[in-house]
């Protein structure tokens, strides 16, 4: 198998200037040295990981540009961009597109009417798009892309403001299993995902630390902090956790996953 290759965008500009999720306090401080060394953490265990990682330069206008989970989804080599629900982000969409145009990718826009935001909502798993809509992305987007990939669609609601994209409450793992927080969805049970993930509901410890918005990486899982409990369940699972705190990024409402989005 090919090395796995991420895509990462660097936080120069990075802030909380906007609130467009519960997370976002208007007027919070970003410690900017501090997120300048998280994430070059992340990136380094990614890269221990076996991973390599490109970068999308920053752009001054945009600070959440570094949540690359949010360009679009991938599926080979075929990209669909993101059509961003808020006003402050839909400058993002234009430099995204060109960073994938650059790098050889076949680049294509969803119907401007479907709100859609990437990988933060989809992602391709086989022969299913699994996805969820409710809240940023609309689930005509997503049955938009299932036929556009011809993937079968397997896609929930989501229930509240705080886990606003299913990378918030969601992670699959190489094992086949899932960790979930069911409090996140219309359906807790998530049936809908039952027959293609062993389902592992996550504390609301674990949830409100972003537990499920870890990054895999082969057989690694990078959390975005030491104090989940969900840690020792993947240890059991054997898997290999490791930790990349990015407090943060948590400021905006993400975290590791969030940061990045994979190329195959
Ligand atoms: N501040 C960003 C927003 O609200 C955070 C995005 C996090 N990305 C993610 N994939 N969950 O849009």
């Amino acid at each position: 198998m090919s090395q796995t290759q991420i895509l990462m965008s660097s936080p120069e500009y990075f802030k909380v200037e906007y609130s467009i999720n519960p997370w976002m306090v208007s007027g919070t401080q970003v410690d900017l040295e501090l997120a300048k060394h998280q994430w070059e953490n992340l990136k380094s265990t990614i890269e221990n990981a076996g991973a390599e990682v490109k970068v999308v330069p920053p752009n001054e206008n945009y600070p959440d540009l570094v949540f690359t989970a949010n360009s679009g989804i991938i599926n080979k080599n075929d990209v669909l961009i993101a059509n961003f629900r808020f006003e402050e982000r839909r400058g993002e969409e234009e430099l995204y597109s060109n960073w994938f145009k650059d790098n050889g990718y076949n680049v294509s826009r969803i119907p401007s009417e479907f709100k859609f935001e990437g990988r933060g909502d989809a992602f391709v798993h086989g022969d299913y798009l699994v996805g969820s809509y409710g809240i940023r992305s609309d689930k005509d987007a997503l049955l938009y892309i299932a036929d556009t990939f011809e993937l079968e669609p397997v896609i929930v609601e989501l229930a509240q403001e705080k886990f606003y994209h299913l990378d918030t409450c969601f992670q699959n793992l190489p094992s086949g299993d899932a960790i979930f927080y069911p409090d996140a969805f219309v359906d807790k049970s998530l049936s809908s995902f039952q027959s293609l993930f062993n389902l592992i509901p996550v504390t609301e410890h674990d949830a409100n630390k972003l537990a499920c918005n870890a990054v895999v990486v082969n057989n690694t899982v990078i959390f975005p902090s030491e104090d989940i409990e969900a840690i020792r369940t993947i240890e059991k699972l054997g898997l290999q956790a490791e930790v990349a705190d990015v407090s943060e990024f948590l400021k905006s409402g993400g975290a590791c996953q969030c940061l990045v989005i994979a190329l195959n």
